[in-house]
């Protein structure tokens, strides 16, 4: 097949490139280049997605699949349709669980249009996502698959999150994690995804799918994780939520967090029902497969660089010393 990855050079975008090629199909990537290069065998058209006529390069060629993961933009969605989604059999576009207002009724957040003034926050990029997916089953209606993707593990993640619980317990000694019980962790693969991915374009698998693994407890998560990669004789040293509060720790993400740690008002974000994308093909590997493959990439970029999220060691000596 003749595939249009609309990205390619970083993390999915890049896996789902990585995987059509090593299946044998004709990926060209649309991308600026700006975060890198495409993986090998595929090439890359540079467009920006921001300047009118961004897809002239590529008028006139056809493509049997396109996969876009555009995340901020409503009429990047809609320009790329307005290009390709008269002739293209089968229309990939990545969404997130991002898009449910309220994850015990699947309500939806409303549809938001592009607003350059308006400040990009967690909830925008929802509404937008939810406004992306309008457009694609507007124009594509029948040949959509939509992937609500949820948090995506494994090697070259942007964010530094998965990555920090592979890197911190190779380093050993005595980690910090968040004591909740009631926890739960719901991740998918990169690499599994992408390979869904292509697969759904392959089989021109079709409609909407909550796409991430099963609910595992987090104890069990970092016990896995800790498992395949921590030093001998690492110590987790459990911290309740409260304490972890009082003393500035946030969570999910970020500066100064325990990655992956939800507080109760976000923690319906774990437990979607995954079944429907397992049925139709998704399969995510053990979760010790993903944190070896992001140790190793996380040992690839310098276990002591500066990170994007999680606590630095004296940001974790403090709490340590605040807890003994
Ligand atoms: N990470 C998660 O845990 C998570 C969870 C749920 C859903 N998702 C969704 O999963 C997808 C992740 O996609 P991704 O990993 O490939 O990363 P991404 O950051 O969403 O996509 C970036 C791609 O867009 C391209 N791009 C950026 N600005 C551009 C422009 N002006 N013109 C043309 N191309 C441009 C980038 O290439 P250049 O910079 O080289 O142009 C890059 O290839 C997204 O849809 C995201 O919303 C992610």
């Amino acid at each position: 097949m003749k595939i249009l990855v609309l990205g390619g050079t970083v993390f999915l975008s890049k896996a789902v490139t990585a995987e059509a090629v090593r299946r044998g199909h004709d990926v060209v990537c649309g991308a600026r280049g700006a975060s890198g290069g495409v993986p090998e065998g595929a090439r890359l058209v540079s467009i920006d997605r921001n300047r009118p006529g961004a897809f002239d390069q590529l008028a006139g060629e056809r493509f049997d699949a396109v996969v876009d993961v555009a995340k901020y933009s409503v009429n990047w969605v809609r320009d790329a349709l307005e290009a390709f989604g008269g002739t293209t059999p089968h229309w990939t576009f990545v969404s997130s669980i991002s898009v449910y207002a309220d994850h015990a009724t699947d309500e939806l957040l409303p549809p938001l249009e592009d607003d350059p003034a308006a400040e990009f926050t967690a909830e925008r990029y929802g509404s937008v996502k939810v406004a992306s997916e309008n457009a694609v089953r507007e124009v594509v209606a029948g040949r959509e698959l939509v992937v609500r993707a949820g948090l995506i593990t494994g090697p070259d993640d942007p964010t530094d999150r998965f990555g920090y619980w592979p890197a911190r317990l190779s380093r050993g000694g005595r980690v910090v994690v968040p004591d909740s019980p009631e926890l739960g962790v719901q991740h998918i693969d990169v690499r599994d995804l992408a390979r869904w991915i292509v697969f759904a374009a392959e089989e021109r698998v079709t409609g909407t799918y909550d796409a991430t693994g099963p609910v595992t407890p987090f104890q069990m998560a970092i016990g896995e994780m800790a498992g395949a990669t921590a030093a001998p004789g690492t110590q987790l040293v459990p911290v309740s939520e409260e304490v972890l509060r009082e003393l500035g720790v946030n969570p999910w993400a970020g500066p100064r967090s325990l990655p992956l740690w939800l507080p109760a008002e976000w923690a319906g974000m774990v437990g979607r029902d995954v079944s429907a994308a397992l049925a139709a093909g998704l399969k995510p590997r053990p979760l010790a497969e993903t944190a070896l493959a992001a140790l190793e990439h996380e040992r690839g970029l310098g276990l002591d660089r500066p990170r994007k999220a999680g606590l630095t060691s004296e940001e974790e000596q403090e709490i340590l010393k605040a807890v003994s």
